[in-house]
């Protein structure tokens, strides 16, 4: 069976963006923020708290968060940010955040591409990030990256992905989001992922998906998930994204195809697919090029 209802974790203005080459100025960001969250989508993941030369392009985000923090004052809008360590911490508490999200890696290559540390030291590293957002009542996710291939390390075995999923609930992740960073998985690698996870104690409730569609897999990956159980998925509006620490990593699975799947078959998402792809068009007017999303280009050409 399928759930009656999927929360879309929005990544477009965090994963979208981080991978521009030209900077976007903070306005347009603010403006993409408020007119996702006009849409319907109730996850916004709206910047990071990382080292500013590691990404230039989210270096506002002292600037950017104030300017869209309002949204989740209301309730309506959660708005988490990523964090990488106690610098970033600090940074997003000050701003009042209340949502964070932490981010480690299954393999040692990326591990220490993305964070300089070993996958134990980013763990070493999120121990205290994770225990002073829960003792200050802050939502903790922790992204799993690599979960499936690495374009280093080549397939990924299961078990040491359950290995480093279990070390963050350990250290008290409200949720995780299994990231196939390069989008590379398929479905059946979807469903032993999950059941390996679940025979190691972490239930799939508690387990987000997050797919990027190089080899256009990201929508039978979702579906797969959705079969087993889960219900948080993310996605980027318009199908923006990549990691500049990445080789090979495209956008994330289109906010905009995820809507017309799930509208298709009857799961509640709360997004108005008129207004977000209204929203992915504008956004593509801003960077200069058309969505790479099937659905935005189908739905703006009719
Ligand atoms: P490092 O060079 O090892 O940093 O980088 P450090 O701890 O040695 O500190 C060096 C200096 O940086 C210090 O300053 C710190 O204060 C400063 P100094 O004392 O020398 O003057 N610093 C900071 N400044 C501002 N904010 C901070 C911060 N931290 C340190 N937060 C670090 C380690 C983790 C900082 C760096 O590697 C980093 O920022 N990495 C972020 C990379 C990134 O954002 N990647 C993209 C997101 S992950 C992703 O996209 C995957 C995902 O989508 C899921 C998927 O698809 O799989 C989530
Ligand atoms: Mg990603």
């Amino acid at each position: 069976g399928l759930p009656g209802r999927v929360r879309i974790h929005e990544v477009g203005a965090r994963d979208g963006l981080q991978n521009e080459k030209s900077v976007v100025p903070t306005e347009v960001k603010a403006e993409f923020v408020r007119r996702l969250a006009g849409a319907g989508l109730s996850t916004i993941e709206a910047t990071s708290f990382v080292h500013p030369k590691w990404v230039p392009q989210l270096a506002d985000a002292e600037q950017l968060f104030p300017m869209v923090s309002d949204l989740a004052e209301t309730g309506d809008v959660a708005l988490p940010v990523l964090v990488p360590n106690e610098r970033g911490l600090d940074r997003a508490l000050a701003l009042g955040a209340r949502r964070i999200a932490v981010f480690g890696s299954a393999t040692e290559t990326f591990a220490a591409r993305n964070l300089n540390r070993t996958v134990d030291e980013s763990l070493a590293m999120f121990e205290p990030v994770v225990a002073r957002a829960k003792a200050a009542g802050v939502h903790v996710r922790g992204y799993l990256s690599m979960c499936f291939g690495d374009p280093w390390e080549g397939a990924v075995p299961v078990a040491q992905v359950v290995r480093v999923a279990k070390a963050l609930r350990d250290l008290g992740c409200d949720e995780l989001s299994l990231g196939d960073t390069i989008g590379v998985a398929t479905p059946g690698h979807v469903r032993a992922l999950l059941s390996g996870l679940n025979e190691a104690g972490v239930p799939t409730g508690t387990v987000g998906v997050h797919f990027h569609d190089t080899y256009g897999q990201a929508l039978s990956n979702t579906l797969a998930a959705l079969q087993h159980g889960v219900t948080t998925v993310d996605a980027s509006a318009g199908g923006l994204g990549g990691c500049p620490y990445a080789k090979s990593a495209t956008g994330n699975l289109a906010t905009e195809d995820l809507v017309w799947m799930l509208d298709g078959l009857g799961v509640d998402t709360g997004v108005d697919l008129g207004a977000l792809t209204a929203t992915s068009v504008w956004m593509a007017e801003q960077l200069g090029r058309p969505s790479p999303s099937r659905t935005v280009r189908a739905l703006s050409h009719e």
